[in-house]
């Protein structure tokens, strides 16, 4: 894979225009561009079918969590849209992820087009161990262990990858081996700004690691020349 396939831009606006002129700018300098809730739910779904026009793969991050019907029927709609990635959450439990790949196979197949990559959230990254304890009632897991563990139910589902923070991304290469899909958040080159994220890594260190793809949002998004920090990015992945 090159380098610039591996950055996947957070598209985190709330208008069409914001969202295109992005893409027209850095169609050449990403992989994927990753439309959130606040955008799909702000203009709909056809800002993924304008995205693939203009040349974009887009990963659609909505995080479906429903029973199996339900989200295998979602799953069928990303694969109508030309959804490169889409994710569920694990806790939606393994007839849910199994329901949904078996449905994207059937329906890729229908459309003669390669399936969507499907990808697990475990455990979100905003949850501590405390928390895990005192409002989920999970009293006897480490939060690396579950997220281990959900990683593997979901590869044996199906499930073609998992989003995860840099911490994870070791212990999750070791247990699911090479083909599976790691996308990682909580990215920051050494030039930028840490914002709100708090435990950070740089692109080349994610690399390093063992992920596939990394999200990467207002360190290319918000820096003077959006193009020049996705190049220097791609310089870093490259060395
Ligand atoms: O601007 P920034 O690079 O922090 O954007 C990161 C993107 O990754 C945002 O869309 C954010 O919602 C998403 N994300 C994250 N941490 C997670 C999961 C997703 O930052 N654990």
């Amino acid at each position: 894979m090159q380098a610039q396939d591996r950055i996947v831009l957070a598209l985190d606006v709330d208008s069409k225009e914001k969202a295109i002129s992005l893409v027209r700018e850095l169609a050449g300098y990403v992989g994927v561009f990753k439309v959130g809730m606040q955008l799909y739910n702000s203009v709909g779904p056809d800002i993924v079918r304008e995205i693939n026009e203009l040349g974009g793969k887009v990963f659609v991050d909505l995080k479906f969590h429903d029973i199996p019907n339900t989200v295998a029927a979602a799953g069928r709609v990303m694969a109508r849209l030309g959804c490169h990635m889409f994710n569920v959450h694990a806790a939606g439990g393994r007839e849910m992820m199994q329901a949904l790949a078996d449905e994207l196979k059937q329906e890729s197949k229908r459309l003669e087009r390669p399936e969507p990559i499907t990808l697990a959230v475990t455990v979100l990254t905003s949850i501590n161990q405390e928390q895990l304890k005192q409002e989920m009632y999970v009293k006897d897991m480490q939060i690396e262990d579950l997220v281990v563990r959900w990683a593997i139910m979901a590869q044996e589902c199906g499930i073609k990858g998992v989003v995860c923070s840099p911490q994870e991304i070791g212990a999750i290469r070791q247990a699911c081996g090479p083909d599976f899909k790691i996308v990682t958040p909580g990215i920051r080159p050494a030039w930028s700004e840490a914002n709100d994220q708090k435990r950070i890594t740089t692109p080349r260190q994610a690399l390093d690691m063992g992920a596939d793809y990394m999200v990467i949002g207002r360190p290319i998004v918000k820096a003077g020349s959006p193009v020049e920090a996705a190049l220097k990015i791609i310089n870093e992945l490259e060395e």
